[in-house]
């Protein structure tokens, strides 16, 4: 059976002041949720500060983004074990704002996937198609060749360490959600494709989130469809009140 999980990408929002706050609201409402993992993805300036605030809890710590070397000339950059070493257990690697506005392909994504796996992270791999690529019906083109790429040569063990996250491009942030329908319609796709890679026993274990524009209103019903596994939630994260609601859903 696999473990719903609920991640909070925080994008660039919050001061470590403000994510602090955040942290004791979300901590004060966890009660109920022991059967939903639940990760906090703040900006990396507060990944230390909100990693001191979960401890003892049963929240999770989570990067946006990292390097693939581990060290070196990259101005700008923070490597796996930089995050590793302030308690993150879970990175996002290839969310479309980093694919649109910071040019990173598959191949990019792949090479920190496995510099994630090496330094003992999850990585969280983000997919989904354009609007226009879904109205010329490519979405399953599109989404294959972001799986294959993005975990090219990952072996059995690390795909059961990955967490996928179908995010459709048209519905970040947009307020306008997947029907639960054409997210579960994607996640089985996605999990013929996992098991073309592997196994049908790993490609059933792989947790695979839905993420765009999630909110209380609809989470439990896209959560509780066949193949979905929880979600990767963005506006919606920023409030305590919202994201507890969202992670209830996943019950
Ligand atoms: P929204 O929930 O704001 O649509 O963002 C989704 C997202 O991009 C999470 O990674």
């Amino acid at each position: 059976m696999r473990k719903p999980i609920v991640a909070g990408n925080w994008k660039m929002n919050k001061t470590v002041a403000e994510a602090v706050a955040l942290v004791a609201e979300i901590k004060a409402g966890l009660q109920g949720l022991d059967a939903v993992d639940v990760v906090l993805c703040p900006p990396s300036t507060a990944l230390q500060a909100v990693g001191q605030a979960i401890a003892g809890s049963k929240l999770d710590l989570g990067a946006q983004n990292m390097h693939w070397e581990k060290s070196g000339a990259f101005t700008g950059e923070v490597a796996a074990p930089m995050i590793r070493e302030l308690g993150c257990h879970y990175v996002i690697l290839g969310h479309s704002e980093r694919r649109q506005y910071f040019k990173e392909t598959d191949e990019i994504v792949n090479k920190k996937a496995k510099a994630a796996l090496a330094a003992g992270l999850r990585p969280i791999v983000c997919v989904g198609e354009l609007l226009e690529e879904r109205e010329s019906g490519r979405t399953e083109a599109v989404v294959g060749a972001q799986v294959r790429g993005s975990l090219a040569g990952l072996s059995g063990q690390d795909l059961l360490k990955t967490v996928v996250a179908y995010e459709p491009v048209w519905a970040i942030g947009t307020g306008k959600t997947a029907t639960p329908a054409q997210a579960q319609d994607v996640h089985a796709f996605i999990r013929r494709v996992l098991k073309e890679r592997s196994d049908d026993h790993i490609a059933q274990s792989v947790r695979i989130q839905y993420g765009g524009s999630v909110k209380a209103s609809n989470a439990a019903e896209l959560f509780h469809q066949p193949d979905i596994d929880g979600g990767l939630i963005g506006g919606a994260s920023l409030e305590a009140a919202s994201f507890l609601a969202i992670c209830r859903g996943a019950l």
